[in-house]
């Protein structure tokens, strides 16, 4: 019943997200709350190849691409050799990796041996004092280091991603474009999301005139998000922009160049991810498996379908595989049409983006 691994709006799946844990080294205020996070019993977490089974079922369905999330994924031990699994996977071309950065100074390297292709990179400053306001721990020192180290050991593809949360580090955006031209990697901007209790970004808040949002209210407010419409027009007070037809990914992100005087160099790039004010959801390819194997088809939708069930209750591998393919199509067959970010109390989830991997 569904060929080409479609949903019931006729979209195609390509595309794998996999959070391999949802523990982090940092505790971004956008992500997860102070003491940090740990719903997932040791004995839950799926094994690399627990996780290699999942991928092959989901190749043959016609995945192409995945993407190792977390939390932070390199906080997991042995991050290469899940990566060495899944590259001799038939049918995966791409595997990517989205991380903050701290750790890959010593992976970095590793992780290029093994096979991965690219890597996208959290940074939303270049102010240290401001790094350790938005991360609560985070040391931007050595995530400029992990930039460094990824550049070294090769990687071609190299995104940079902030989020910009209003009054915050909006003033920030044409030096961070700047900065990743400088390392030919492409800066992107991502709207601010209400995924989870994004009251936490409270913390955020200075002098500066950041909204402050009353407990409980980060669920439906988005008080933080800094419209796509906002930051081009932000952008344009120095720069002509002109749209970029080209794809740096296969994410959801739209991308424009700039032209202007001083553009180092003239025609640089960058691209917006306007999750909220610019809903991508009709061109969606992806689904999600959390760190313990829930299916999650949509980020904004905290229906999950149980695949770690099947997967260690069948020893017999035939009757183990029927049932994971089975339940991977019963949740693509739910997969919502759209997310609610911008419907005024729509239901958005009750996770963190941390359990999730963005
Ligand atoms: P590429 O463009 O292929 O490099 O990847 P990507 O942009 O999909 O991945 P990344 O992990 O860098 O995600 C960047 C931002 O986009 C994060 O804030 C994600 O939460 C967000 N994002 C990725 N996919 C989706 C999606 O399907 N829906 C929504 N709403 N946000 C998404
Ligand atoms: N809104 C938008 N993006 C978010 N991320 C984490 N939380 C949010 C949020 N509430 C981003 C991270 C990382 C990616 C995986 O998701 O900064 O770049
Ligand atoms: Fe960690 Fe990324 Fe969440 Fe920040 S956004 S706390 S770096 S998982």
């Amino acid at each position: 019943t569904f060929p080409d691994f479609k949903d019931r709006y006729g979209r195609k799946v390509t595309y794998l997200r996999v959070s391999i844990t949802e523990r982090c080294n940092f505790r971004c205020v956008y992500c997860m709350p102070a003491e940090g996070i740990g719903q997932i019993a040791s004995k839950e977490y799926l094994s690399y190849d627990e996780i290699a089974e999942l991928v092959e079922i989901f190749a043959a369905q016609g995945v192409t691409s995945v993407r190792i999330t977390g939390g932070e994924p390199l906080v997991r031990a042995d991050v290469p050799d899940l990566v060495a699994k899944l590259r001799a996977i038939d049918g995966i071309e791409r595997i990517a990796m989205t991380t903050n950065g701290f750790l890959l100074d010593r992976y970095a390297q590793a992780l290029k041996d093994a096979g991965l292709d690219s890597l996208n990179i959290s940074l939303d400053t270049l102010d240290p004092e401001r790094f350790k306001r938005i991360t609560r721990v985070g040391d931007l020192d050595r995530v400029l280091q992990g930039i460094d180290a990824a550049q070294k050991a090769g990687f071609k593809s190299v995104k940079l991603n902030a989020v910009i949360v209003a009054g915050f580090n909006e003033d920030e955006m044409l030096d961070l474009v700047r900065f990743a031209t400088e390392r030919a990697m492409i800066m992107r901007f991502i709207e601010f999301m209400p995924i989870g209790d994004t009251v936490w970004a409270n913390d955020l808040i200075g002098s500066d005139g950041a909204p402050q949002l009353p407990p409980g209210a980060g669920r439906s407010n988005l008080g933080y998000c800094v419209p796509a419409k906002t930051m081009r027009a932000e952008i344009a007070k120095h720069y002509r922009l002109e749209v970029d037809p080209k794809r740096y990914g296969t994410g959801p992100a739209r991308y424009w160049r700039l032209h202007g005087p001083d553009t180092p160099p003239e025609g640089q790039a960058f691209g917006i991810i306007a999750a909220v004010t610019e809903c991508f959801c009709d061109l969606c390819n992806r689904v999600r498996l959390t760190a313990s194997g829930g299916l999650r088809a949509c980020l904004a939708d905290d229906d999950e379908i149980n695949l770690r069930a099947p997967l260690r209750t069948h020893s017999d591998p035939v009757l183990r595989r029927a049932e994971i393919e089975e339940r991977v199509h019963e949740a693509l067959f739910g997969k919502k049409e759209r997310h609610a970010f911008d419907i005024e109390g729509g239901s958005v989830t009750t996770k963190n983006m941390t359990s999730i991997g963005g």
